[in-house]
Formats: structure tokens, sequence, C-alpha cells
């Protein structure tokens, strides 16, 4: 089956966070059961420099947005095997971020930047480059491809059939605009109702997708249903998902086992051979050597890889840092809210012997906290499914999560289920939940021979996507027809 994947990320080679990381990995499995799996994204400018003149023109166009007629050329190009369609053009992605200046905001024409990725996946189909059987989009950036579909399938009804499947990975984010901006998605008004393209007065892209994609994914179990029932999950939009019912599916994501492989990965100063236990004691000296922590690798380290965001929970981190640095060492790793930041940075300044924080988007350092950290902090507000707890498990650090969306459907809190616990879960979203859960945490470690038990089931749990791309297979196939 042909599926082209559109998104405004894929990792390694423009990631701001999960949704990189899902979009490749399961493009990488789903080629491995034989699917032609593309994946379209912009050509920014942090790609430019790894393309080595291996990239090839395709195809050119213009669009004219706001009265400005900008040229356009789609690159192919190949990461690990898997073809790429990069979206070049000059104007809109040949800038220092992905979606902003800096990690803290956005850039003003995103809606356009977003709305270029959808046309051009549009203009592959168009000029028979590439003919998709579904076209597989990642949130609210590539949202109105569903809609651009179904007014192809109205204005030339035998052309082939595209199937659309919209996963959503963050309902917060639903690429809102004025009305008067509706002229830019190139959809007819007389298609498509007002009620189906406005949300309080404003044009919304996600809810479009919503509507017009033939199937909808959420990226965890338990996200769909917060998304359906609960008012900051759904972000005003649980009615509209609620209109979609059955065609509506919950699927946690996996991880790529390959790239997140303590056995063989290259930022770490020690792989692991067999033994867990050397595998973190070492690390965990490595980095007490590298950030000049305090107490030897007895006193626990507790890892935080996290943007910094509203959505995080940092707010409920501060609270806790008095308490944590009485007994562990604190390790912060993340970029985002200004005021985060500073906050983080003052906390470390002063207990420089027993916390460190880098305000930054480290791929390397954030591997080497996965793998010295026996501890790994996620108190996320909500979290559609959240990665970094399935990569610490992978590296032997026991999550400490707000049991929330797929951190409630991946961790089982070991006070409540001692013969399947993998972590600690707190349900209530309060420092004194989060603070009672760190302290049970802390004492557990103490008694290292039952710490151990929790590192062995750390080491077996299973997050790779096995299973998970089976239920898109699935869904991709009652979608075409081809079961
Ligand atoms: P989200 O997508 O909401 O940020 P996820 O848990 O799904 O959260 O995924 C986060 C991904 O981004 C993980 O791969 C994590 O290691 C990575 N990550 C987050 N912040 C940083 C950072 N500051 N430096 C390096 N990697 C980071
Ligand atoms: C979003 C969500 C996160 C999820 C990721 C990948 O960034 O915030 O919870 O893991 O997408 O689906």
């Amino acid at each position: 089956m042909n599926i082209l994947m559109t998104a405004a990320e894929t990792a390694p080679i423009a990631k701001a966070g999960g949704l990189g990381d899902m979009v490749f990995s399961l493009s990488k499995v789903l080629r491995s059961e034989g699917h032609d799996v593309r994946i379209i994204l912009p050509l920014y400018r942090s790609i430019r420099p790894k393309l080595n003149g291996a990239d090839k023109e395709i195809l050119r166009f213009m669009v004219k947005y706001r009265e400005k007629s900008r040229r356009v050329t789609i690159r192919s190009w190949k990461i690990e095997g898997i073809p790429l369609y990069l979206v070049d053009c000059k104007h809109y992605y040949d800038r220092e971020g992905i979606y902003g200046p800096s990690a803290d905001s956005g850039y003003d024409d995103n809606l356009e930047r977003f709305i270029l990725l959808c046309h051009s996946a549009m203009k592959l189909i168009e000029k028979d480059i590439w003919i998709p059987d579904i076209i597989h989009a990642h949130d609210w950036h590539a949202a109105l491809l569903p809609a651009l579909l179904y007014q192809r399938s109205m204005i030339k009804p035998d052309s082939p059939k595209i199937k659309s499947l919209l996963t959503v990975h963050n309902m917060a984010f639903q690429g809102e605009a004025p009305m008067d901006d509706f002229a830019l998605t190139g959809l007819n008004t007389e298609l498509f109702p007002r009620e189906n393209i406005k949300f309080y007065g404003r044009l919304n892209l996600l809810k479009l997708g919503i509507i017009y994609s033939d199937k909808l994914t959420a990226v965890s179990p338990t996200y769909r249903e917060e998304t359906l029932t609960d008012e900051i999950n759904g972000a005003g939009l649980n009615d509209t998902l609620s209109s979609r019912g059955d065609d509506y599916s919950g699927i946690l994501n996996g991880i790529d086992h390959e790239y997140w492989s303590p056995n063989e990965d290259k930022h770490l100063p020690f792989i692991l051979k067999s033994d867990w236990t050397e595998f973190k004691a070492s690390n965990k000296q490595a980095m007490i050597d590298e950030l000049k922590l305090s107490g030897g690798i007895e006193k626990p380290l507790i890892g935080v890889v996290s943007r910094l965001s509203w959505q995080k929970g940092i707010d409920l981190l501060f609270e806790c840092v008095p308490k944590i640095l009485k007994d562990a060492n604190l390790v912060v790793l993340g970029s985002g809210n200004k005021k985060y930041e500073d906050r983080l940075s003052g906390l470390a300044g002063e207990n420089a012997d027993s916390m460190f924080f880098d305000a930054a988007f480290n791929e390397p350092l954030a591997h080497r906290i996965y793998a010295a950290s026996d501890m790994f902090l996620i108190p996320s507000r909500y979290e559609p499914c959240g990665l970094t707890q399935m990569i610490a498990l992978r590296y032997g650090s026991i999550p400490i999560v707000h049991s929330v969306g797929g951190l409630a459907d991946t961790i089982i809190d070991y006070n409540e289920d001692a013969d399947n616990g993998n972590g600690f879960a707190f349900k209530d979203f309060n420092k004194f939940s989060l603070i009672d859960k760190i302290t049970a945490a802390l004492e557990f470690f103490r008694d290292q021979d039952s710490w151990n038990i929790l590192l062995k089931r750390a080491n077996k749990s299973d997050f790779s996507w096995n299973r998970s791309a089976k239920r898109y297979i699935k869904i991709y196939n009652d979608l075409t027809g081809a079961n």
C-alpha cells in the first residue's frame, strides 16, 4: 500500500518532540512490513546541510498567498531507506526554527507555512508524481488535507480514491486564524458548510480535519477518552470528535527499539553489555563527573527531559525541587517557556552540587540522562501519549508520572500493583501527590534488592511498535478495502 505521511516533523532530521519520533518510527516499521511509506515535510534550514547534494528536484510550482507569489520546489531525498519529499520554499522555511525563532514562540505566518505543506502534498497527486492510497496526516499542520481530498473527490469524482487518516497528537494546537484567512486554504466555500469551517467565529484547521478525515486516531486509548470527555483535553472540540464516533480510535505510540537501544547507543559513555547494575552505575558515575554532582553513585539521580510548557507540569516540579534535593541529585534538560527556563536556571545556580539544568534541545545529553538516571520525572498536566516514559524504561530509569493520557496507559504504580508495577504514578495533580510518589520511589531505592526487581521489569517492558503498527495497518486496510 502507498502511504504518504504528512507532518511538520520527522526524526532524526527535524524533531522538536515526540511527533518527530512517532512519524519516523511508524514509517520505518510500516516499510519493514512491505508498505511504500513516504514522508512529506518542509525543507527547514537545519535539514539543508544534511542533503549533501543527494536530493533530486522533482517538481516546481508557484503559490500565491496574500497577493504574493512564491516559488516552491519539491525535492526527493532518502533517510534510512525512507523516501522523503521536501518542500523547498525559502521564504517560508529557510529559518532558524521549525515552529518559531525560539522554543517559546511561533512564527506569525505558521498558518501559511503549513497550508503550503498540505498544498504541496496535493500537488504531488495532481501532477501524478506519486499517488498514495492513504494520506496519513498528523496534527493541525496537515489537517487541511482531508478537506482538500474531499474537495477533489467532489470536483473530480472519477479520480483515484485517496483515503485520509488524521492522527491527533495534541488537541491544544488547532491551526486557528481569523476567518478572513479562509481564502488561503484553497477550499471552495460552497462545498463546505460554515459550521464545519468555523470554531467560535474563527477558522480552525484541526476541526476541518476531524470532520473530513475518513478515520481518526489519538495517540493513546486514554487520551482518546479524555479528548471526548474532558474539557482541557478536548480543547473545545469534544463534540466534534464525538460526532465521529466509531471512526475515532486510540492507538498507543511505540518507540524505535533500534534507535533507543542501550546496547548500541552511540551517545552513551557506556553501553549495556549484560549487567544492568553495571550499566546504570557506570553511566551515572560519568554524569556525576561531567556535571560535578555530589554524593557518588549511592545517591539517587532523578532525570527530566521535557519541553518546558504548561502541559508538562513544570510548575509542579519547581515546588518539589527542595524535597528532591534533600535526598537526590536532579538533572533537567529542556527548553521552552522563558519563565520556566529562568526559574530552573536560578534553582540550579543555587544548588550547583545537586542540580543541573540545560535550557537546550540536546539529543546526546538526553540519551545520557536516560541512561544515568535512576528515576525519571514526568509530572505532565495532560499527556496525549508521552514517549519519554517508554524510553526511560528502556534505559532502566524508573518513571514517576502523573497518571493521565498515555502515561496512564503505560505506567502501573508499584504501590498499587506490586506484581506488575513498572513505576510510580499519582492521580491528583498537586505537589503533595507528586512529593508522595517521589518519597515512595526514594524509599524504595534504598532497598537495592527491591529496586532491582523494578529494573528487571523495566528491562522487560516492550513499547516497540509491534502491536500498534498492526492496528494502523488494520485501519489502512479497512479504508482501502484491502482486507
Ligand atoms: P512531547 O512530544 O509532548 O514533547 P514526548 O514524550 O512524546 O513529548 O516526546 C519527547 C521527545 O523529545 C523524546 O524523544 C525526548 O527525548 C525528546 N526531547 C524533549 N525535550 C528534549 C530536549 N530538551 N533535548 C533533547 N531531546 C528532547
Ligand atoms: C505530542 C504529545 C505527546 C506525544 C507526541 C507523539 O507531542 O504531546 O504526548 O507522545 O505528540 O505522539
